[in-house]
């Protein structure tokens, strides 16, 4: 075959385009600012907390999966803000959270959320878009979500939201997009369809009532009206806002082991939280990826079912879910809490390629004589040093055990490594060295302040 290419290349391109003509997109994905913090555990690990820190440095905070299962919190000012479907940074003035397609979103619940951040002297307005392409949770959804549980055998203990079923209508193809709820006609037809789909479902299998169509398009062209001031292509949005040399910083929900592939199958959650699923559900190109952070409790903690390896007995378990207030932002339900798991943290290090993690709530060990780190799994006679796939095998599994000193003082006022205490650091070092990466954030206490950044970070 002839070669046309020539042998000398301009800004990486093959000659064909000389430099003036690159394209500005073609030269967004090289500043080196865009990160993705996700959850290195089952959830709940402070992510808002983390967020809201490090969104000083971005321009444009994304969320990309999951919906209002979620519940971030962020204590500014005196005031507790507990994001559900909006970027948790939005409390800086000034930033635009974009909402990703691989969101799903329950209209009537983020025009709650918006409210409250309106009530919050935030400009929504202006701070907030929606991907026409994120799928709509409707009723039915959150109906299918309570009947499947009710009648599964080995409950998840799902929030109750609606998540699954929705993300199975989307794989399936039934699924309507705000793209569709902004287009009356084309949202009356599509609805009528999976209407009459969904009552034969559920009066075959539940014997249950049907939905009523009319009542149901009537109320969700009323949403579809009051979201569409927010809602944008969100790939034309993101490329533009690279190339203009905004910072992207991506939040993932949930956390590594709820992740649908990732985690501990089936008892997961329905999306991708790992870091890849950052770039599916925003349009954002994998090379716009410059960092990733995973985000560690100094603890562990789950809710709902499924197996937790390091769970605590019954008299640790209420001493830390106590000090940690450790009760769901979303739902209220107490979570199951358990030592530090390193398999867990080295499994979400592999899966997300993280840089470095941030570790909060270190200070709800500030009163413990002793502290374990799980280092391996006992599997009868074999040692695991990895997550086992088969969830069954995992449940059985007993965790090995490094006993580490405590420190027995007060952390919550730390400004920076040298002020904690020596058996903190040695705590935090050994969480480096089982994980391969550094600690790049240290939070000791729920508010702002409470945290600080190590070394370059
Ligand atoms: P997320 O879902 O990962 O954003 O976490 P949640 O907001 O559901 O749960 C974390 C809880 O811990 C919230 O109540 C936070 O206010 C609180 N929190 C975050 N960081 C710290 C910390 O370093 N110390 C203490 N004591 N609480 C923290
Ligand atoms: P954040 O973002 C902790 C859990 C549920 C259940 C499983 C599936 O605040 O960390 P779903 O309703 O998603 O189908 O439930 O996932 N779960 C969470 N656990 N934090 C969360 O979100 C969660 N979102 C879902 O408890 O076990
Ligand atoms: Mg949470």
């Amino acid at each position: 075959m002839p070669s046309s290419s020539p042998s000398s290349s301009v800004n990486g391109f093959i000659g064909l385009s000389p430099r003036r003509r690159v394209q500005p997109w073609a030269r967004a994905h090289r500043r080196g600012n865009n990160i993705v913090i996700v959850g290195a555990q089952w959830g709940d690990e402070g992510k808002g907390k983390i967020i809201d820190v490090l969104s000083a440095g971005a321009d444009i905070l994304v969320r990309y999966q999951g919906g209002h299962n979620a519940g971030h919190t962020v204590i500014a000012d005196g005031a507790e803000f507990i994001f559900h479907i909006i970027p948790s940074g939005l409390l800086h003035r000034g930033k635009v959270g974009l909402i990703g397609n691989g969101v799903v979103i329950d209209p009537k619940a983020l025009l709650e959320e918006l409210g409250r951040l309106k009530a919050r002297g935030i400009e929504v307005k202006r701070a907030v878009k929606i991907s026409d392409q994120a799928h709509v949770i409707f009723p039915y959804h959150q109906q299918l979500d309570a009947l499947e549980e009710a009648t599964r055998e080995g409950r998840i203990g799902t929030t109750g939201r609606g998540i699954g079923p929705c993300y199975v209508d989307k794989a399936a193809r039934s699924g309507i997009r705000i793209a569709d709820l902004c287009n009356p006609q084309a949202f009356a037809e599509r609805l009528r369809t999976v209407v009459e789909e969904k009552n034969r479902l559920l009066k075959a299998l539940y014997q249950a009532p049907p939905i009523n169509y009319d009542a149901l398009r009537r109320q969700y062209t009323a949403y579809g009206r009051q979201l569409a001031p927010y809602v944008v292509n969100s790939v034309q949005f993101l490329q533009e806002a690279m190339a203009q040399g905004k910072r992207l910083l991506f939040e993932g929900a949930q956390g590594t082991l709820l992740d649908i592939d990732h985690g501990t199958y089936p008892y997961v959650t329905s999306s991708n939280s790992t870091a890849g699923g950052a770039c599916v559900g925003s349009g954002a190109p994998p090379t716009a990826i410059d960092h990733v952070i995973g985000v560690v409790k100094a603890y562990t903690t789950r809710v709902g079912e499924g197996p937790l390896p390091t769970e605590f007995p019954d008299d640790l378990m209420h001493r830390i879910r106590t000090k940690g207030k450790e009760f769901g932002a979303t739902t209220g339900r107490p979570r199951r809490c358990g030592w530090f798991d390193a398999v867990v943290g080295r499994h979400a290090v592999w899966v997300n390629g993280c840089d470095a993690v941030a570790v909060t709530k270190l200070d709800v060990l500030d009163d413990m004589l002793e502290i374990q780190i799980c280092i391996a799994y006992r599997d009868g006679r074999r040692l695991l040093k990895s997550v086992p796939s088969d969830t069954t095998v995992l449940a059985r599994c007993r965790p090995v055990y490094e006993t580490l000193p405590g420190w027995r003082q007060d952390t919550g006022r730390a400004g920076k490594v040298a002020d904690l205490p020596a058996a903190a650091r040695r705590y935090l070092q050994r969480i480096e060295a089982l994980l391969g990466v550094p600690v790049c954030l240290i939070s000791t206490g729920s508010t702002r302040e409470q945290a600080f950044k190590v070394g370059r970070w």
